[in-house]
């Protein structure tokens, strides 16, 4: 059974099907949007190897042809060198204005082929096949497409909205333990920045949902697409409230970058730290409970994540080597750190009034714990 669930952005309006099996309907799903029936692929090679025959034979039950490209997998592959590739290979396989280019991958490979897609021939439509959690809950929904910079990660990029995303939770079974609890990172975010009830319900079923329990993955995944879809609703190009999606992530872009964007921390294993942390610089400022920050980090070591500074292996900075790379994190506005802080689980908000001091000491105690 699918869920739909609509994202309303007007003419840019589009659906998320949330579901097992959606691979072998992505003909049926795909073809109301095609002039005709033809479609460019874009994948990875790991990706390719376990899903690009299934998504083959999906488009073929509706008789669309496809042409695939497949690129190196990993971080490396958001560049400027691949997103000339993929836009020319476009060009050279004659996709036109009216055509239909096709995401198949994770987070990397939807970023950059959104990116390609909003540039090639000024805008065509593109499809989102997200086969990571992460990529499912979050970065295939929402339209953030773009590439990193020597300077930054996702420093040139664009909006531009799918205009269909395919979320197949069957494709989920594929990913190793650590790819799928980095994903759950962006999961229980959803829960703790705007819904303290989905954080009870993760509480009791998200150990079965990370042993492969199909009913879980697919409420779960709903529930978190629902809830970007609303606030993507409210902020599509992030004014406001769409930077609340950043809960945990300023800490995380200095971990990260601490870290050199390498195996020693994946995103969504920064986030869920991140997390972590913002709760408690919450607390320590008197802004939600005291005892909110030890829930949720119950939780994280429930689903064995990452929780602390000490479950990052090797050197990291000093606190004020930290902070600095905060600075320089691209929610910086005016040089005034923004924040998202909460006043409980399930209510963040946004604000630059935090005092460095404080960062200071939460950042000092969290790595004396080491
Ligand atoms: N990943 C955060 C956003 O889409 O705004």
């Amino acid at each position: 059974m699918s869920n739909i669930i609509h994202v309303p952005l007007g003419s840019r309006a589009y659906e998320v099907h949330v579901g097992p099996g959606l691979l072998a309907r992505s003909g049926e799903l795909v073809a109301p949007l095609l002039r005709r029936p033809r479609v460019a692929v874009v994948t990875d090679e790991a990706v390719g190897a376990l899903h690009l025959d299934a998504l083959r034979a999906g488009l073929a039950a509706a008789d669309i042809e496809m042409t695939a490209l497949t690129l190196p997998p990993g971080e490396a592959t958001k560049c400027w060198a691949q997103l000339e590739r993929v836009t020319e290979w476009l060009l050279a396989a004659q996709i036109e204005r009216n055509d239909v280019v096709i995401a198949l991958g994770g987070g990397v490979i939807g970023d950059l082929v959104g990116f390609s897609a909003a540039i090639l021939r000024r805008g065509v439509r593109f499809v989102q096949i997200p086969t990571s959690l992460l990529a499912q809950v979050d970065s295939s929904v929402g339209g953030k497409t773009g590439i990193n910079s020597a300077k930054g990660k996702n420093l040139i990029g664009a909006f531009h909205q799918p205009s269909l995303v395919l979320a197949d939770i069957d494709l989920l079974a594929t990913l190793k333990s650590r790819d799928f609890l980095a994903g759950y990172g962006e999961v229980v975010k959803y829960g703790m920045l705007g819904d303290a009830a989905f954080f009870d319900w993760l509480e009791g079923h998200a150990p079965d949902m990370a042993a492969g329990d199909t009913g879980a993955r697919i409420h779960a995944v709903s529930r978190s697409v629902q809830m970007k879809a609303d606030i993507v609703a409210r902020d599509e190009t992030e004014q406001g409230d769409r930077a609340l999606l950043n809960l945990g992530h300023t800490f995380c872009h200095a971990l990260e970058a601490a870290t050199g964007y390498s195996d020693r921390l994946l995103h969504g294993e920064g986030v869920a730290i991140g997390c972590a942390l913002a709760f408690e610089l919450s607390a320590r400022l008197g802004l939600c409970p005291q005892e909110t920050p030890s829930r949720v980090r119950a939780h994280l070591r429930d689903m064995k994540m990452k929780v602390d500074l000490s479950d990052i292996k090797g050197d990291l900075p000093d606190a004020p080597s930290l902070l600095a790379l905060m600075a320089q994190d691209k929610k910086v506005k005016d040089g005034r750190l923004h924040f998202i802080l909460a006043r409980d689980i399930g209510e963040a908000f946004v604000t630059s009034d935090v005092p460095p001091e404080a960062v200071l000491s939460v950042l000092e105690d969290a790595l004396a714990a080491r």
